[in-house]
């Protein structure tokens, strides 16, 4: 079983660079890190937030599930949704996802919006088992620090 509480440190304060190395390891392990997107300043970013929350599944200390919720005001969202590999296919992804859905509902948001990867069927049927369903919208995006786009930066290119 897991124990699910918020990422240490949030809200407000950082949380203790152990706890971001070994849930920055996690994310690697279940394959959603990517190299123009610093993990580090995502978590740092989110912990500083009071309508934002990184929650983690621990088990015996150690992070095996991970989400990072948070909402703008009208709709929530989330990221990071992992469970570790060695540890899948007994619920926990759905506890993550109920333990975010409840933390929306008690800041008063009733949709969660959320986006997968075009590659990833394995999440879209994850969601779809969790009662979500695809809605016919175009994602539109716009880089507002322009040096944070990958098509600017050299490493990339
Ligand atoms: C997606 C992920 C979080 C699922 O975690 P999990 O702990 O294995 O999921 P659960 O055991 O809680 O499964 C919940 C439900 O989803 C279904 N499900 C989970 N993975 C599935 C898959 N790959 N294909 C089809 N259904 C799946 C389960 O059958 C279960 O349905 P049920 O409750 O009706 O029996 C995990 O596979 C993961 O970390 N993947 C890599 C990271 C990722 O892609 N995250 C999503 C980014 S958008």
């Amino acid at each position: 079983m897991i124990e699910i509480r918020p990422l240490a440190g949030w809200p407000g304060s950082p949380p203790s660079a152990g706890d971001t190395q070994t849930l920055t390891a996690l994310w690697e392990r279940c394959g959603l890190t990517r190299p123009w997107n610093d993990p580090n300043a995502d978590i740092r970013l989110a912990s500083s937030c009071e309508n934002a929350v990184i929650l983690v599944g621990w088990q015996a200390d150690a992070p095996i599930a991970s989400v990072m919720t948070g909402h703008d005001g009208h709709r929530g969202t989330v990221y990071y949704v992992s469970v570790d590999p060695g540890h899948r296919g007994k619920g926990y992804g759905r506890l993550m996802m109920d333990a975010a859905e409840g933390w929306l509902r008690d800041k008063g948001i009733w949709k969660l919006n959320l986006m997968v990867r075009a590659d990833n069927q394995a999440a879209v049927d994850f969601y779809r088992a969790l009662g979500y369903a695809v809605e016919e919208r175009i994602a539109m995006a716009k880089w507002l620090d322009p040096a944070k786009n990958p098509q600017n930066r050299q490493e990339t290119a």
